[in-house]
C-alpha cells in the first residue's frame, strides 16, 4: 500500500505526498496515459525515475486531476487545463505534488553530504554557523530546495542559485522563511514553507498574491 498524505499548506495550496513501494507494472497499469507521457516513460533509462513519473499520475487523480489535464511548457514546467497551479517534485522513493491557486514552486530532497560540500558554491554559508554538523546539513538542504523550488515558480533561465536567490536567516524550527529573489535592480519577494518527511526535506515557495 502506499503512503499517501494530503496536507493543506495554507487556505488555497494542497500538497500531497506518495511513498513509492509498488513495481513499475502495479503503477502503470493504475494509470491512464497521454501518447507523449507514454513516450517520455518509455524513453526514461531508470525504472526509479519511470515509478516517480507515474506515481506524479496516481497523485494527480488523489488531486481529482488525470494525466490528461496536464501540460508542460517549452521551459519544462507542468500546468494544469483549469486556472490551478502546480507542481511536481520526486526524488527516490517519494514524489509530491502541490496544486495551488498561487504560482508555486516544490521541491523534495534527501538528505546526502554532497549537498553540504557544496553549500559554498549555491549559499550565504554563515547561515550555517553555529550549528551541529547535522543540522549544517539539514539546513543546506533546506536552502537547495528553496533555490529549486523558487526556480520552479519563476521558470526564467539564466536565474543563477547563488547571485539572484537570496534566502533571509532561519532556524529549522521555523519550518518557513522569505527569500529575495533580486534580478536586475528588482526585488521580489517569496515566502518559503519547509517540512521533513523521514531523510527527506521538502519545500515550497509561494509567489506572492
Ligand atoms: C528543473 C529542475 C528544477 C528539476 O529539479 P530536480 O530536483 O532535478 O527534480 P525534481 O524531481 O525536484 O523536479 C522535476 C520536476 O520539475 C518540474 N519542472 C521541470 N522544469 C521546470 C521548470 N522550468 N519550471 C518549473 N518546474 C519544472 C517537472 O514537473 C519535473 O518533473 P516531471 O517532468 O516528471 O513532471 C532542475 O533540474 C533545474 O534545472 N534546476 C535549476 C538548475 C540550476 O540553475 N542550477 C544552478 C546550480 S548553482
Amino acid at each position: 500500500m502506499p503512503i499517501l498524505k494530503s496536507i493543506a499548506l495554507n487556505d488555497y495550496t494542497q500538497l500531497l505526498v506518495w511513498k513509492i513501494t509498488e513495481t513499475f507494472d502495479e503503477l502503470f497499469s493504475s494509470v491512464a496515459l497521454k501518447d507523449v507521457s507514454l513516450a517520455r516513460v518509455e524513453n526514461m533509462k531508470a525504472e526509479g525515475h519511470q515509478k516517480g513519473f507515474l506515481s506524479v499520475r496516481r497523485l494527480l487523480m488523489e488531486a481529482g486531476y488525470t494525466d490528461f489535464d496536464l501540460y508542460y511548457d517549452e521551459f519544462g514546467k507542468p500546468h494544469l487545463k483549469d486556472d490551478r497551479h502546480i507542481s511536481i517534485s520526486h526524488s527516490h522513493d517519494y514524489s509530491v505534488i502541490v496544486v495551488s491557486d498561487v504560482n508555486i514552486g516544490a521541491d523534495l530532497e534527501i538528505l546526502k553530504d554532497k549537498t553540504l560540500k557544496l553549500a559554498p558554491r549555491y549559499m550565504d554559508i554563515s547561515h550555517l554557523e553555529n550549528l551541529s554538523q547535522e543540522d549544517k546539513l539539514i539546513k543546506a538542504t533546506v536552502i537547495w530546495g528553496i533555490k529549486e523550488a523558487v526556480f520552479k515558480v519563476k521558470n526564467v533561465i539564466g536565474i543563477s542559485f547563488k547571485d539572484h536567490i537570496f534566502e533571509n536567516d532561519f532556524d529549522l524550527s521555523d519550518k518557513n522563511c522569505t527569500v529575495e529573489l533580486r534580478v536586475d535592480n528588482s526585488v521580489e519577494y517569496l515566502d518559503i514553507l519547509f517540512d521533513f518527511i523521514e531523510n527527506y526535506v521538502f519545500v515550497c515557495a509561494f509567489e506572492k498574491k
